[in-house]
């Protein structure tokens, strides 16, 4: 089992969406893009989101997991918030961070998030290279901040 996880959720569609896409990095070599909205949660899945061993860090952690048991009655268990460990390594003020802005002030790189393919159709029966790429960039990049921090 992986100590710390990054995960991040792509909804289908506008808010209230179902959780479609489920992005998982663990290393540096590689991100796990899980299309779960066709796929479900898969057993051994479930069990690293439900070990309170292994850490789940993102940003707005506790919304992906809410809607995870909304949608798909898993419960996450060990969530870390790399918008709150931000704040506590950055001090002054206490800012509520998105990936891209956090991307920015920590390694000066724009994280580009085109609406084309953020709020393009992920329900889609095979997600296009275009999509693996954003889904697995985000994951990577939240792995890549909690290093730096
Ligand atoms: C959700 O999961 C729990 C066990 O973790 C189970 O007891 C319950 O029946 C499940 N609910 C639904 C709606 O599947």
């Amino acid at each position: 089992m992986f100590p710390v996880v990054f995960m991040e959720l792509i909804c289908a569609g506008v808010a209230p969406g179902k959780a479609a896409v489920m992005q998982i990095c663990g290393d540096n070599n590689r991100c796990h893009v899980l299309h779960i909205i066709h796929s479900g949660i898969p057993k051994n899945l479930q069990c690293l989101l439900e070990d309170p061993s292994s850490m789940k860090v993102g940003v707005c952690i506790a919304n992906d997991a809410t809607k995870v048991l909304q949608d798909h009655n898993v419960s996450i268990n060990s969530l870390g918030e790399l918008s709150d460990l931000a704040n506590q390594k950055l001090g002054g003020d206490l800012k509520k961070w998105s990936l891209s802005t956090l991307t920015e002030m920590i390694i000066c790189k724009q994280l580009p998030k085109p609406n084309k393919i953020r709020l393009g159709n992920w329900e889609v029966e095979v997600l296009s290279k275009e999509q693996l790429n954003y889904a697995a960039t985000d994951a990577y990049v939240s792995w890549y901040l909690y290093q730096v921090f």
